[in-house]
């Protein structure tokens, strides 16, 4: 770049300053990235990685002073909600088991490895009143060995798994778990934060707040739609900024570490194309936006939409508040910017249309929001009913986050396919490929997506599916006593993109 180049950069950045329009230099980033639509290859500080969680693959339930999860008790109480009655009391065996999931991760040659921590077996009544020290033995060794083979540990904090002891007090709608998982957060950051650099407060709030305290899907089975499952929202947006705000005033300073919440979403499109393209924003801003907005919007505050018609509909039901808490100033300022990535969860996506009237019993969220999904024939679905192959999708999200969210960094945290547990997955390589080549596009075209980690290394508890759904590169052998891992085609496929940082056809892995 030529001296004369450098000038007139430097001027329209100064131009763009100067009209106070950050967005029209962000814009002009963007420009200059896209001429690489043809690059093959993945940027070389691309990450990539494999996730599991804790009760999903760990065992040893009730081993070494562990206590229970909502998960335990859910399963032992109720197997009939289990399709196969199951439970995580063994799954993988991880916690005895670390070994052979290295050895997995090793043959993977991932550069990260995302996995949560069991909040009730390293502080087993939820406080810090006692720290379990052999689960800390074990997590320290976990995090010891994967950084010994140069894998680093990505830490999700809290993955489902709510320590039964908060249960008794109204777990996630009380609001004194902002103060649990704050003193949680920090006895994680003073105990493991010397090695672990990159933390993820909560896995998917929606995904346990709407079945866990709306419609009872899930533990704790409360069934209080639009107002529990809200609360429950509200109460993990707010913990989760306090665990923020907390490793910035104490540990950044000799840590240097990351530390970011992951949400899942699909995206959204109009069932025909002339139809009015505001409901996908909507579509977007009830889910992805409810939790992403408040962090990495510029309001501070939940998406306009969502408090409107929440507060709207709370009056005409007759109440005296709205169901949806408001964020005053003092919350407001703690939780805008309360995070250094955002953590995406994408699997699938869905049309999208306003319903009217709206489904869904009042209240809930399906009234609140108003809408109702679709889907296209033409789209691949996996064994879950709910997992259709639509790689288009996750390219168009990580463009909506470039656009709405002041192209903040994107970690794609989760993304994967169920099947029967095959290991010649042909269905899994090419949903890999494709998401794989969605990243690649969103990355030409300017979006800040800086690793992609795929769900799953091992086959798992799928939590209301138990075992009847398989989402690993790896096949695990339940019945064998060594229950051995064994790579599926997948897993060889995911190590040749590792290497090579570039999606080959795949046609040598079927
Ligand atoms: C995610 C969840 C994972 C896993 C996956 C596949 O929503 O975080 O635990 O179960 O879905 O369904």
């Amino acid at each position: 770049m030529g001296n004369h180049h450098l000038v007139f950069i430097l001027c329209l950045i100064l131009t763009c300053i100067s009209f106070a329009d950050v967005e029209c230099v962000n814009e002009w980033i963007r420009n200059q990235i896209q001429p690489s639509t043809s690059n093959k290859q993945f940027p070389k500080n691309f990450s990539f990685g494999v996730a599991t969680a804790a009760y999903q693959i760990e065992g040893a339930w009730n081993e070494d002073s562990k206590a229970p999860s909502i998960w335990d008790i859910y399963t032992h109480t109720h197997p009939e909600r289990i399709a196969d009655h199951s439970n995580g009391d063994n799954a993988a065996e991880s916690y005895h088991r670390f070994e052979q999931d290295l050895v997995a991760l090793k043959e993977l040659k991932v550069n990260f490895y995302r996995f949560s921590i069991s909040w009730c077996r390293v502080l087993p009544y939820a406080d810090t009143s006692v720290k379990n020290q052999k689960a800390i033995d074990y997590y320290n060794m976990v995090i010891d060995k994967l950084l010994e083979n140069h894998i680093e540990p990505m830490v999700t904090m809290f993955h489902y798994d709510t320590p039964e002891e908060l249960s008794k007090f109204g777990g996630f709608t009380n609001d004194i778990v902002i103060k649990y998982f704050r003193s949680y957060a920090d006895f994680l950051f003073e105990t493991f934060g010397d090695r672990v650099k990159k933390w993820i407060t909560f896995n998917e709030p929606f995904d346990y707040c709407v079945p866990g305290y709306g419609n009872a899907n899930y533990p704790p089975m409360i069934h209080a739609p639009g107002v529990a499952d809200y609360l429950c929202m509200d109460n993990t947006l707010r913990a989760h900024a306090s665990a923020y705000r907390l490793y910035r005033a104490k540990y950044f300073h000799s840590q240097r570490g990351k530390v970011g919440i992951t949400i899942s979403s699909r995206f959204y499109y109009t069932p025909k194309a002339n139809e009015p393209n505001d409901v996908v924003d909507r579509a977007i801003q009830y889910s992805l936006g409810w939790l992403a907005h408040p962090i990495f919007g510029k309001s501070g505050n939940y998406p306009y939409t969502v408090i409107e018609d929440i507060t709207s509909n709370s009056m005409k039901e007759g109440l005296a508040w709205s169901r949806l808490r408001p964020l005053n100033l003092y919350w407001s300022k703690i939780i805008k910017g309360s995070g250094d990535f955002l953590g995406l969860n994408y699997y699938t996506s869905r049309y999208v249309q306003m319903s009217d009237p709206p489904a869904g019993a009042t209240p809930s969220w399906e009234h609140d929001s108003r809408l109702k999904y679709s889907v296209d024939e033409s789209w691949k679905r996996a064994k879950s009913d709910w997992l259709y192959c639509v790689p288009q999708g996750l390219e168009d999200i990580l463009k909506w986050i470039r656009d709405n969210y002041d192209n903040v960094e994107v970690y794609i945290t989760e993304n994967g396919w169920s099947d029967e547990g095959e290991l010649m997955d042909t269905g899994r390589i090419d949903y890999l490929k494709t998401h794989l080549r969605a990243v690649l596009n969103a990355i030409n075209d300017g979006c800040n997506v800086t690793h992609y980690s795929h769900w799953s290394l091992i086959d798992n508890f799928e939590w209301n599916k138990g075992f009847t759904e398989k989402f690993g590169l790896y096949y695990l052998n339940m019945t064998s006593e060594n229950k051995e891992r064994v790579a599926k085609n997948s897993a060889h496929y995911y190590r040749s993109v590792i290497e090579s940082r570039e999606i080959s056809s795949g046609d040598n892995y079927v």
